[in-house]
């Protein structure tokens, strides 16, 4: 006689009142080597706080010089912050007032603002649904005689298509900047980011791959994008720089935006990119870890990066609300009650945002209106399909898994996915009476 084997009936999900799986723990980050510290507190009981330019701060020169080491050689300008490194580059490449530069609608504000800041205007282009990350194929329609470039982000840790993006950006004369912020050391087909662009920038505040406390740098191949970039956001030159170039010499002057690095932190970035390498291999492998333990799960799934290696600063993931019967948001509520912290980072298309739509502004007053309205921009209700699907099912949970072995972690997280989606019957009942959970937003 054969028995039947009967599954086990799934355990009542802790949204329903059920006893949660409890919380994900996570490493303690960001975390700083005995050796940055005491070379940290060195900085400070000898008082050489003032990062004015490499000449004057050895910390500064080393700090660069080790980061150019990790991007193939290329010039690097230590900042005070991602955003910093951003506008420097622009302003190295002279992008400025009214020229348009296509990037996406999908990503963190920075991304943008950097832009604005510049005067310059954001062409926004629709994004691959998987990733959220730029879709090359939408940029060549979107070129104008004003486009001057292509900002291409480099979004949770996720590479852009750099090769394509590099072809488009040649094809038609046009600069490529990449930003960098969440994807330290991540490779698109070998190429690490950072090494391709006209410029990249990369933030390296707290809770960033490479943190340090506020900070962030340039990469340019271009030794004037760098000096130019420089005199943005730091009165170099007028110490006598070597190098900096003579015809630049009567523009040097005090009318910055004050972007400097602190030697401070510019020891962290020279210790922390020491441990960089070993870090994003954890990540990897945890990140890979992951992807096996929840193989089976139905409703959720990570993009396949086929050769590509990320540098997982967060893991995302799309969720199919069709197939599962309710929305994102209900999910990631069952996702948060079981103890993991489950948002879609981006809340709306960037375009969206009530400050870059100057047709009946009232808000609080903003530099870059005016060249946005004289480029006659409407960024009101944008069609960008994919985005907004990504908007809605996108779930991202951050990463920070750099300890040697986090299998515990992933495996509680895994074992969260599955037992939410093994209650997905119970979960369909909670919306139809109660209506869908608030946006799960970070
Ligand atoms: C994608 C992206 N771009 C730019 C920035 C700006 O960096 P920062 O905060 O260091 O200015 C960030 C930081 O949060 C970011 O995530």
């Amino acid at each position: 006689m054969t028995t039947k084997k009967r599954s086990k009936p799934a355990a009542k999900l802790a949204l329903l009142g059920g006893a949660p799986v409890g919380k994900v723990v996570y490493p303690a980050y960001p975390q700083f080597s005995k050796r940055a510290l005491e070379r940290a507190a060195g900085v400070l009981r000898d008082g050489k706080v003032i990062g004015l330019s490499k000449k004057h701060s050895p910390e500064v020169a080393e700090a660069e010089e080790a980061l150019s080491r990790y991007h193939g050689g290329r010039h690097v300008l230590a900042t005070a912050s991602g955003h910093a490194a951003l506008v420097s580059g622009l302003a190295g490449l002279d992008i400025a007032t009214g020229d348009e530069v296509i990037t996406t609608p999908y990503t963190w504000g920075a991304s943008i603002s950097c832009l604005l800041h510049q005067n310059a205007v954001p062409v926004f282009v629709d994004v691959k649904r998987d990733t959220g990350l730029i879709d090359p194929d939408l940029i060549e329609a979107a070129i104008t005689p004003r486009t001057k470039g292509i900002l291409a982000v480099h979004l949770y840790g996720q590479p852009a298509n750099l090769k394509r993006l590099r072809a488009i950006a040649d094809k038609h004369g046009l600069a490529l900047i990449e930003d960098g912020s969440q994807a330290h050391g991540a490779e698109s087909a070998g190429q690490r980011v950072g090494t391709v662009g006209d410029a990249a920038g990369f933030s390296c505040m707290g809770g960033k791959v490479l943190a340090t406390t506020e900070a962030g740098y340039l990469v340019t191949p271009h030794e004037r994008v760098y000096w130019k970039g420089a005199m943005v956001g730091q009165h170099m030159g007028r110490w006598g720089d070597p190098g900096f170039p003579a015809d630049l010499r009567p523009y040097v002057d005090s009318l910055i935006d004050t972007y400097r690095v602190t030697p401070l932190n510019a020891v962290l970035l020279t210790e922390q990119l020491g441990l960089l390498d070993g870090r994003l291999e954890r990540r990897r492998f945890h990140a890979a870890l992951l992807r096996k333990k929840i193989s089976s799960a139905k409703f959720v799934r990570m993009p396949d990066y086929g050769k590509d290696k990320p540098s997982f600063h967060m893991v995302t993931m799309t969720f199919n609300p069709e197939a599962a019967g309710i929305t994102r948001d209900t999910f990631a509520a069952a996702l948060k009650a079981e103890g993991l912290h489950a948002y879609g980072y981006v809340p709306s298309p960037v375009p969206d945002w009530r400050r870059l739509q100057w047709q009946g502004y009232k808000g609080p007053a903003v530099p870059w209106l005016a060249s946005l309205k004289q480029a006659r921009t409407d960024y009101r209700g944008m069609a960008l399909p994919n985005c907004r699907w990504r908007v809605a099912n996108a779930i991202e949970t951050h990463f920070d898994f750099i300890d040697k072995d986090c299998s515990k972690s992933i495996g509680r997280i895994a074992e969260i996915i599955l037992k939410v989606e093994a209650n997905i019957g119970a979960l369909r009942d909670h919306e139809r009476v109660n209506g869908s959970a608030s946006p799960a937003l970070r």
